[in-house]
């Protein structure tokens, strides 16, 4: 079969394709249908089939390779001249682990159905606590570790975690970074209480435990050293995990993924894009904490009967030889990687990744943002192997653009991410009427009902919100919007063109605009503030801060403009976590707005970029387009 041939089954005769597709995971009893389309866009895959993600990544490994590798926790921070500590853990002594933990879990009051909240750093604890939560059925929340006590607050609240699972701390370049006060300080703010948080003690700073809410790991896990917890066999369209992501508005939106239908996409994309096999090793270099973390560091390697590399560290400490190092020690044969991070071991010399013997590794993935020419040109040169760009999103799971190299050898065509991935109905349309678009012709990229496997349920608890933000942006009421813009060339290429909404991606790591500007609206003197993402050579895209003090005085001298501009950022750091601090703040006494009030955002970002400011026919005083030109022009 080649891909044309396979994509178009899979739309043709969706089915069928899945119904085939589904084999390569573990079902304890048969579905009864392979797609429930009668409610769109609330599908369902696999009705009535009973299955379990953690059986389908551990368990059903133990009797085949129980002894060989399934996690490679490596961590670069813990020791003090930064040379990697590693521990590997077999399929059986990840079970063995999981085991412990899901007891923990149910010692401490979790069932079926409870949310569990994990904010951990990058270590072993922390996949042992997710798959721990999908052995008994509980739904996992990862909030990235980056994060600060607002936006953990704000999670807590929607997600209402039984139980929380954390650190004493994460560390960054040798140096911890205290988790602990951030979420005891997220616990206060929030109105929702968990009942019990457990705490790794890393020992990497002081940490006073709570008494009666905050349990030691460590010595509960002693407790059950010996626990055998049994699979909870879960219907397919039971929830698995949330996963909170940014959109237009403030409150970011927990995506909500099911067991099924999400277990049977990884093992097919792990087949068909990833071309993983069971004893390989998978290196994934992004975080737990985001999605790319859940699918390809989590799930997807280990569902693949792959070892997987869970790494700690900068990418560029001990030396910029790091992450080669690993994959000649552990002959990784397929990483994933994002396009900020090449660009910052581009900068670094070539010496350093030459020194290692990378001749397992087969292909490179690149993800989370647009993948420029030259710096894919320059690592596909180093490693001498395919760079494969893939798109996808937090709502999909798993690409929706990529080539399946596990089909047929497509080639990639440099600045595209290629062609639709199975299942997934890809159109161009128009941005109002959601007309299909010409080839070559700017819009939006869109998807036609049903998703595949994988994609996202709904808006956890707000089926409202699901309908609303993703399929009602056009008249046809089966359209998914992924809120890019892209095009399609006359050979079915497709080019990613940036956001249509108010997301902008800083290294990869999607943040919305909206919430960086209620977080800086709460400065005392902060009258009004503008957040744009403004492209940047290294991180694709940084946040720009433009604020209006209510207190003129804050203007008046470099020194009390420069302190201003401090306290703003010290706000977005405490609140919502240095990865979403503006670049810049901007003090500025008027915005561009339009004579209804509306913030001419797109001309603001127009200006930081150097770009014409566009049609500008209704703004209230041109004046304010002055003031933001002068302010970048003072850089
Ligand atoms: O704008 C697109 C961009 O990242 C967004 C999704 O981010 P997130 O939910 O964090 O999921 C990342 C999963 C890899 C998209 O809407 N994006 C993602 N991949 C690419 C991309 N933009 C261009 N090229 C890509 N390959």
């Amino acid at each position: 079969m080649n891909y044309q041939q396979f994509y178009k089954k899979s739309v043709d005769n969706p089915q069928e394709f899945w119904g085939e597709e589904a084999r390569r995971i573990h079902w304890h009893a048969p579905y009864t249908r392979v797609l429930d389309d009668s409610n769109t866009p609330f599908n369902k895959w696999f009705v009535g089939g009973q299955t379990n993600l953690c059986y389908n990544a551990v368990d059903r490994w133990v009797e085949s390779q129980g002894d060989s590798p399934a996690l490679i926790a490596v961590s670069t921070e813990t020791a003090a001249d930064g040379l990697p500590v590693e521990k590997i853990y077999s399929f059986r002594e990840l079970q063995a682990e999981v085991e412990r933990a899901a007891a923990m879990m149910q010692a401490l009051g979790v069932v079926r159905g409870d949310r569990v909240l994990v904010y951990m750093p990058m270590i072993a604890e922390a996949t042992f606590a997710m798959l721990a939560c999908a052995r008994i059925g509980a739904v996992h929340s990862v909030v990235f570790g980056g994060f600060a006590a607002n936006s953990l607050a704000t999670r807590i609240d929607d997600a209402k975690p039984k139980l929380i699972v954390s650190a004493d701390a994460g560390s960054r370049a040798g140096r911890p970074v205290p988790y602990k006060p951030l979420l005891d300080e997220a616990i206060r703010l929030a109105t929702h209480k968990p009942e019990h948080v457990l705490l790794v003690n890393r020992q990497l700073v002081p940490m006073q435990l709570t008494p009666g809410r905050d349990v030691d790991y460590g010595t509960l896990r002693e407790q059950h050293i010996n626990a055998r917890v049994p699979v909870t066999w879960l219907e397919s369209n039971d929830i698995s995990y949330i996963l909170y992501t940014s959109g237009t508005t403030g409150k970011p939106k927990g995506v909500q993924r099911d067991v099924g239908g999400y277990a049977v996409a990884l093992a097919s994309s792990m087949q068909h894009v990833y071309c993983g096999k069971p004893g390989e090793t998978f290196f994934a270099t992004s975080d737990i904490g985001w999605v790319v973390g859940h699918s390809y560091i989590v799930y997807g390697p280990l569902i693949a009967g792959m070892a997987t590399i869970m790494y700690e560290g900068l990418p560029i400490r001990p030396d910029a030889g790091i992450w080669w190092n690993l994959v000649e020690k552990y002959r990784v044969t397929r990483m994933f990687s994002a396009p900020t991070a090449i660009r910052v071991l581009r900068k670094q010399p070539p010496e350093f990744m030459r020194q290692y013997d990378l001749s397992s590794l087969q292909a490179l993935y690149l993800a989370g943002e647009p993948l420029d020419e030259t710096t894919s040109a320059w690592i596909a040169g180093e490693l001498g192997v395919p760079v494969i760009d893939n798109y996808w999103q937090t709502e999909t799971g798993w690409p929706i653009l990529s080539v399946a190299k596990g089909i047929e050898d497509t080639p990639t065509r440099l600045g595209s991410p290629g062609l639709p991935m199975p299942g997934f109905k890809v159109k161009i349309v128009n941005e109002l009427n959601g007309q299909a678009c010409g080839a070559n012709e700017k819009g939006v990229v869109a998807i036609e009902a049903p998703l595949p496997p994988g994609c996202m349920q709904t808006v956890f608890g707000d089926d409202k919100r699901f309908v609303d933000t993703y399929w009602s942006n056009f008249s046809n009421e089966q359209l998914y919007s992924t809120f890019d813009w892209g095009i399609r060339d006359s050979d079915g290429y497709y080019f990613i063109l940036g956001r249509t909404d108010d997301v902008i991606n800083v290294a990869g790591h999607r943040l919305g605009t909206r919430e960086i500007e209620e977080s800086i609206s709460s400065h005392p003197n902060v009258s009004e503030v503008a957040v744009v993402g403004v492209e940047d050579k290294l991180k694709g895209q940084v946040a720009v801060a433009f604020v209006i003090p209510k207190d003129a005085a804050a203007m008046e001298t470099t020194e009390s403009r420069r302190l201003m501009e401090m306290e703003v950022m010290g706000v977005v750091d405490r609140q919502l976590g240095a990865v979403a601090r503006p670049s810049r703040v901007h003090l500025v006494s008027l915005l561009p707005k339009t004579r209804s009030g509306k913030l001419l955002r797109r001309a603001v970002q127009a200006i930081c970029e150097g770009r014409d400011a566009g049609d500008l026919t209704t703004i209230e005083d041109p004046a304010s387009l002055a003031q933001i030109r002068e302010a970048v022009a003072k850089g």
